[in-house]
């Protein structure tokens, strides 16, 4: 069973109060969405040449992927904004069948964006319903059984998909195809995730000194949400312990209560570090024996531990399989890890 992360960038299931301040906290439009600065420059052009034609066109099929927590439902949520459209958002195992897929389609209103998050975990049956509706506007329907069954094509409404998953490796190339616009969310810069933090302690009207913010910035993986969820405890730690103002030694010791090291690690990805190199050194370990070794999932390593620290160069892909690296190494032997 796997341990629950406080710098799991997945947004905690069921924990309705994580979603409420996330939600507050979220941007609305391009000029305050911090960083991706490459993808608000394309997505910004393409928007304003939508709204500069005005005969009735709509923004292509956005395509977002990249790691968790970056933000790929928030740029949904400015885009539709930005257009000035509904948003409605949904997610690829939530469309159980094609039926669902279609209530979702004729409900829509033109110009309108459907969101679909783990676009990669559709359903075969439900993808195919969404090649043709993202392609000409049309559903194909099959009415009765037997004999008697026949097909109708509905036209729907001019909409756009942003599709948003972690992996593009898995989305089916004619799901892929249907897509005009893809783009690569990328980790934030640390001055970002510090002007992210600023914004946070702002909304949520805490005081916070510089130097915390910098340290903060710096355990959060280069991740708004994991920055919004340590800010969100660091100051739970001030109101109980001080008067309720962030400063550097108070950020301090909440992260040592965390565990969170220097580099942003925390027990579970640290434990990972340690088992793979206790067992087999500096050799190559296969993904699904990682997992039998940490007790998660081969996905969860993939989506949720893997990304971050082959980005710190603290693990390598090779063709066999993983290695701790010799970074990753050392920072093991440190990491008695103070914060
Ligand atoms: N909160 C979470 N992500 C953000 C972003 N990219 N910009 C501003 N605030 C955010």
């Amino acid at each position: 069973m796997a341990i629950e992360r406080l710098v799991e960038p997945t947004m905690a299931e069921n924990d309705r109060e994580e979603e409420k301040i996330e939600i507050s906290l979220r941007p609305t439009t391009f000029k305050e969405y911090i960083g991706q600065q490459h993808l608000k420059n394309n997505i910004k052009l393409a928007i304003d040449a939508v709204k500069k034609r005005s005969d009735g066109s709509t923004l292509d099929h956005v395509l977002l992927y990249g790691p968790p927590g970056l933000g790929k439902t928030t740029m949904a949520g400015v885009i539709a904004h930005e257009l000035g459209t509904n948003l409605r958002v949904t997610s690829g195992p939530a469309i159980e069948r094609a039926g669902d897929l279609a209530s979702i389609l004729t409900n829509l209103k033109d110009g309108d964006v459907l969101f679909i998050d783990e676009i990669h975990r559709l359903r075969r049956a439900v993808e195919e319903v969404l090649y043709s509706a993202m392609e000409d506007y049309k559903l194909d329907i099959v009415i009765g059984k037997g004999p008697a069954a026949r097909s109708v094509r509905l036209d729907l409404p001019k909409f756009t998909v942003i599709g948003a998953t972690t992996r593009t490796g898995s989305l089916a190339g004619p799901l892929r195809d249907r897509f005009g616009i893809i783009h690569r969310l990328e980790y934030y810069k640390e001055p970002e995730i510090e002007q992210i933090i600023t914004r946070t302690s702002k909304i949520l009207n805490t005081e916070i000194h510089p130097e915390a913010t910098t340290l903060l910035a710096t355990r959060s993986r280069l991740t708004p949400r994991i920055a919004n969820r340590l800010f969100k405890r660091v100051r739970d730690y001030a109101d109980v312990n001080g008067d309720g103002i962030i400063d550097q030694p108070t950020a301090i010791k909440a992260l040592e209560l965390m565990e969170i090291d220097h580099l942003g690690l925390d027990p579970a990805d640290r434990n990972m570090l340690k088992l793979m190199h206790e067992n087999y050194g500096d050799r190559p370990v296969g993904l699904t024996t990682i997992a039998a070794l940490t007790g998660d999932e081969a996905t969860t390593i993939e989506d949720f531990y893997e990304p971050y620290l082959l980005q710190l160069g603290l693990l390598a892909r090779t063709p066999k399989g993983r290695v701790v690296t010799e970074k990753g190494r050392k920072h093991l032997q440190n990491s008695k890890n103070k914060v």
